[in-house]
């Protein structure tokens, strides 16, 4: 039999994450828009691997329903949670009788590039090893194992807690990250004691087994230890939100985006923005978002799950999810899209504007102070001031219709189920009950009356105007 280069990935997830202080699994956590989790299996992907599985066990149906969905993942529960080396004990069933590499990750270890990992199988591949593992040079190791050499080569890694002073003193650190033969990594594992601090099987005590068998533990050494970052509280979490976040914005900006500020614009992994874009500050772009390009994103705006097409205009302090708005139409400033709302070609919507369910056609217009719900606005369309589709009845939504180059005179309110036809127009200040025919005028309000003299005669007898 010819060895085999599959390669097969396992992620520990099961742990509690006790220091994040949460409800919430630790790796369920999200920095840039992503689950710690879904940030590893990201970078896992690169290898193209024959097999994923990860090892859940606390809240172990919440990190399941995360991943359900993605085919070629699978999930092992490890109850109690007794250690890294028991977690990928776990896995064994999944594994027995493989050939070839197993990566192991940390579901709390998001930083680590694919490029890191195919080079971690490529060292180990090269040297035959038995084990490979991923270590970093850090200013403060605090925390982390150390890895412990003996003439050069690593001869075992030691956790800090069970560290002597002078082991502590040692700065290069297990990432928690390693290519292992699967050949003898299962049997190695049965030899691992629970003689430590934490009364825990340390997955980190392979490697002075593996040296006691005379077997190749190699380690790579990481050129940006930033990468090996490890998410155990808050602030690491913050810390590591903080580089990505800065990764991601030097990638669109080498891509040809104005990023005015880049320490105050917040722009997830996935969103995509196009050449020529401007990002003005405190922006904040997330989910699954695309922004064409030439667009300019004035100060304090949110984008959520979002589409812009190209040359978009969207003025300060608007909050836009769910949308989607085509090419050369302006937002805002204080306007407020909601989900599954258009914005046509070149329409405008202005301030304290609020679209929700609703399509504004091409050209169309809702300047100031407007609330449109359920609406189908076609093209050419003036929306005026303080318009108001009034689409709940306390029970149900309904939905107004309002045909292409319609007129809406100011401070009127659409009473939905209703219908404006092409052409026609709205008297301001009408309340709107039946369908208004194309070309018509429509108007519903209280006649004015005017009463002359009025004044005169009350300035004389007040009493008596
Ligand atoms: C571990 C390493 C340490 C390394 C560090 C890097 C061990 C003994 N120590 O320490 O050398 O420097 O990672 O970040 O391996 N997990 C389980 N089941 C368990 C215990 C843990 O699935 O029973 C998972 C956790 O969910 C986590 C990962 O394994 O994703 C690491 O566990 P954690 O407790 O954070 O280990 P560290 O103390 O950080
Ligand atoms: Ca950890």
């Amino acid at each position: 039999m010819t060895a085999s280069t599959d390669i097969h990935i396992v992620i520990l997830a099961a742990g509690q994450g006790t220091r994040m202080k949460s409800r919430l699994p630790k790796v369920l956590h999200c920095a840039v828009g992503r689950s710690l989790l879904e940030h590893v299996l990201h970078s896992a992907s690169t290898l193209s691997p024959a097999t994923v599985t990860v090892v859940v066990g606390h809240e172990a149906e919440s990190v399941e329903r995360s991943l359900a969905g993605r085919d070629n993942v699978n999930c092992v529960v490890q109850s109690p949670q007794r250690g890294t080396a028991h977690a990928l004990q776990q896995a064994e069933p999944l594994l027995v009788g493989r050939t070839g590499t197993v990566v192991l990750l940390s579901g709390d270890v998001p930083l680590l590039t694919g490029e890191t990992l195919q080079k971690l199988v490529h060292t180990h591949q090269a040297a035959k090893a038995a084990a490979t593992v991923v270590t970093a040079v850090v200013e403060r190791p605090y925390g982390y194992g150390r890895i412990i050499r003996s003439r050069g080569r690593i001869a075992r890694i030691v956790e800090e807690r069970d560290a002597s002073p002078t082991e502590r003193q040692v700065h290069e650190i297990n990432s928690g990250i390693y290519a292992f033969d699967a050949a003898p990594l299962f049997d190695a594992l049965r030899g691992i004691a629970t003689t430590n601090a934490q009364g825990e099987y340390y997955l980190t005590d392979v490697v002075a087994i593996y040296r006691r068998r005379r077997l190749t533990v190699e380690t790579l050494v990481v050129g940006d230890p930033r990468e090996v970052r490890g998410v155990n509280n808050r602030s690491e979490l913050a810390e590591v939100s903080a580089i990505m976040r800065q990764k991601k914005n030097e990638e669109l900006m080498a891509a040809g985006v104005t990023i005015v500020d880049p320490a105050s614009t917040f722009i997830d992994s996935d969103v995509v923005v196009g050449p020529d874009t401007v990002i003005h500050p405190g922006v904040v772009i997330q989910g699954q978002s695309k922004v064409g390009a030439a667009c300019e994103i004035h100060a304090y705006v949110r984008i959520a799950d979002s589409e812009l097409a190209d040359k978009v205009t969207v003025l300060n302090f608007c909050v836009i999810s769910g949308a989607r708005v085509a090419e050369g139409a302006s937002v805002g400033p204080f306007a407020h899209l909601r989900p599954a709302t258009q914005v046509g070609q070149g329409a405008k919507v202005g301030n304290f504007v609020e679209l929700k369910k609703t399509s504004l056609g091409p050209g169309s217009k809702a300047g100031h102070l407007a609330y449109l719900g359920d609406a189908t606005i076609g093209a050419n369309v003036n929306v005026g001031a303080g318009t108001i589709t009034c689409n709940y009845d306390g029970e149900r939504k309904h939905e107004t219709v309002i045909e292409d180059n319609a007129f809406i005179g100011s401070d009127s309110q659409l009473i939905a189920p209703v219908r404006v036809g092409r052409g026609a127009y709205v008297g301001a200040g009408s309340s709107i009950t039946r369908d208004v025919p194309a070309d018509a005028l429509g108007i519903a309000r209280g006649r004015q009356e005017n009463v002359e003299g009025w004044v005169t005669r009350k300035k004389k007898a007040p009493d008596k105007a």
